[in-house]
């Protein structure tokens, strides 16, 4: 399934952002899967832009050039990791990404793969995180709505420390299954009498 280009023609930016890539067992893994996967752009952000200075040109033509973007990282304090916050605080410009003429994303995928350090059941109510984990992903999900984009149901991994190699390896598989399969499924245009937000 991964060995061809997808029928759809369609492309994913893979945006992976680790601090410390050295450290990681499940991020760094879930990038170098990418990158075999046909049709992909793998953008190490922190390999790119170790001064956080953005090429916001070239990263908007990539952006452009992709039907899935994929945000790829480490639960950092809730959020993502600092350098993709500032990439997104400046790629993602008003009249380009959204607000009045701001239609470059209209229509694309936008997909959250990320890992947490605390177990599932630490986001609940009662855990020591005090509500589901989706309540925090808030601000992605209006992100990607405010720039016209699909939001696909996100793959997080939790109790990253805790899980064995075996586990990781799977999680890997189910992450390259995914993304092939959004590529293959890929439409410019999913319901035709409806704009991308179903409106
Ligand atoms: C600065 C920092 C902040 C973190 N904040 C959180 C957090 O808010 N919630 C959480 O569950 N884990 C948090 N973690 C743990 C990371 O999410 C965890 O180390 C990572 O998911 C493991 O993935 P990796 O093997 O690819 O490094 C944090 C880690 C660091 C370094």
């Amino acid at each position: 399934m991964t060995d061809s280009i997808p029928p759809s023609g369609a492309k994913a930016l893979v945006l992976y952002a680790h601090a410390r890539p050295h450290l990681s067992r499940v991020n760094r893994r879930l990038a170098e899967a990418a990158r075999g996967v046909p049709g992909v752009d793998l953008h190490d952000l922190y390999d790119a832009y170790p001064d956080f200075f953005i090429n916001v040109v070239a990263d908007q033509a990539r952006l452009a050039a992709a039907d899935i973007v994929v945000f790829l990282h480490p639960i950092q304090w809730y959020s993502m990791p600092a350098l993709l916050k500032e990439w997104v605080d400046t790629v993602l410009l008003h009249g380009w990404a959204y607000g009045e003429g701001g239609h470059a994303l209209e229509g694309k995928t936008c997909w959250l793969v990320a890992t947490t350090g605390s177990a599932a059941d630490a986001y609940q109510g009662d855990g020591v995180h005090g509500m589901p984990f989706d309540d925090y992903l808030h601000a992605y999900r209006q992100t990607a709505r405010l720039c016209r984009m699909r939001w696909a149901p996100p793959l997080i991994l939790h109790g990253a420390h805790q899980v064995d190699a075996a586990a990781v390896e799977a999680h890997t598989r189910v992450f390259v299954e995914r993304l092939a399969q959004l590529l293959h499924n890929y439409t410019s245009n999913p319901y035709p009498d409806q704009g991308p937000n179903g409106t």
